[in-house]
């Protein structure tokens, strides 16, 4: 199968890129490097042995987009290309809205210019809002995101459903990602955040790397096994292979599949610096700080449907996130850069 990867370049698309290519798919990348580079195209390419084509491309450009599919054959889409920094999202909500919205809808029209029916959607955790209950399963309600980066992706789960309905061919698989770390096990391919991470394993590690001074842990009052939040850490390989599941799944499904990508584990942010401690012989010097806006106590993620529907369960466990979100880290000590 011919996949066309819109943000491709970035974290988890350079990922997926990876294990696509290693189950005998081939990609083809556009990206406009707003907040990734060539280098983690070449970095794949060096990993997987396979030169990739890719487009410098903004996928709002109806142009651009249209250019890549007269180019390529092009089986499914699967959509990264979004900006994703909650607090930036806050200040520039225009810029969020038109960038995360506008690259879905061109996307789209393409696609049905070209009859390409299949496509898989990165969605987050945070469109269940601030849940009642734990862990969290596909059929909850959605809840109010408290932020705009959060409303486009509840507003792009809207559009894509409806787009489904109208278009009896499609099949549409909304992954649901929980918190993704870690990095390849090669060290060549990793988290590469602009400026201060608002993360936290990329802000550990660059405490590890000297980057960054201690950590400030947002909150030790939370109603939590020792104060502090509890997050669904997913290892980004293991959410790399839910994507190769999902572009398999949609070869033989029609219609809006929505799924949990998650382990089904919840750890704090202490359970984390304490791992990534003992895993990797570092300390990590830490103050408490008060907790942060629109934050949660809890959020993880019910895993079963993603085992049933796509035969896809996480295999990588808390140490391997932390090995390998310092693997890559130490050997980047600038990212990419
Ligand atoms: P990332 O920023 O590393 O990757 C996104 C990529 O898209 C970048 O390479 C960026 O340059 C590109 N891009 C953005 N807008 C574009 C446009 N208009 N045209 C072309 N390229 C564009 O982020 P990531 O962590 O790899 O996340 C991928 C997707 O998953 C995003 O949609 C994000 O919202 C979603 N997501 C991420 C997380 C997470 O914790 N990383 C959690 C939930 C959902
Ligand atoms: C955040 C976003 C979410 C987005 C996801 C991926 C918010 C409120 N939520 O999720 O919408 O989908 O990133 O981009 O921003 N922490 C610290 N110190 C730090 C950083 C984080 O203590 O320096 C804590 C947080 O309070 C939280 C946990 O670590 O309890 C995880 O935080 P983070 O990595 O930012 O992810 P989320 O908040 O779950």
């Amino acid at each position: 199968m011919n996949v066309l990867l819109a943000g491709g370049a970035g974290y988890i698309g350079s990922h997926t890129c990876v294990e696509l290519i290693g189950a005998g798919h081939t990609v083809v990348i556009a990206d406009n490097y707003s907040n990734s580079c060539p280098v983690a195209i070449e970095r794949v390419e060096e990993i997987t042995g396979v030169s990739i084509p890719h487009y410098e491309a903004d996928v709002c450009d109806p142009e651009a987009v249209e250019k890549i599919f007269s180019e390529n054959e092009i089986d499914a889409v699967i959509h990264f290309a979004g900006l994703k920094a909650v607090g930036e999202s806050c200040e520039k909500p225009v810029m969020y809205y038109r960038n995360n919205i506008d690259s879905t809808l061109t996307l789209l029209e393409v696609m049905k210019r070209h009859n390409v029916n299949r496509f898989i959607f990165s969605s987050s955790a945070t469109v269940y809002g601030t849940p009642e209950t734990v862990p969290l399963v596909e059929t909850m309600p959605t809840g109010s995101p408290t932020n705009p980066y959060g409303w486009t992706k509840l507003m792009m789960e809207q559009i894509l459903s409806d787009t489904a309905k109208a278009n009896p061919e499609m099949s549409i698989v909304i992954l649901r990602y929980f918190n993704p770390i870690g990095a390849h096990k090669s060290g060549r391919i990793g988290e590469d955040p602009n400026g201060i991470p608002n993360n936290l394993m990329p802000y550990i590690t660059q405490v590890a790397a000297g980057r960054l001074p201690q950590l400030g842990v947002f909150g030790d009052d939370y109603p939590t096994h020792d104060g502090t939040g509890v997050r669904d850490y997913i290892h980004v390989v293991d959410l790399a292979k839910g994507h190769v599941k999902a572009i398999e799944y949609s070869a033989g499904h029609k219609g809006t599949e929505i799924v949990n990508l998650g382990t089904g584990t919840g750890y704090s942010v202490l359970d984390i610096v304490k791992a990534f401690e003992r895993v990797n012989h570092i300390e990590i010097p830490y103050v408490i700080k008060p907790r942060r806006p629109g934050d949660i106590a809890e959020c993880f993620a019910n895993a079963e449907k993603a085992e049933k529907v796509l035969g896809w369960k996480a295999e990588l466990g808390l140490d391997e996130m932390c090995y390998d979100a310092w693997n890559w880290q130490s050997h980047n000590v600038n990212g990419y850069k």
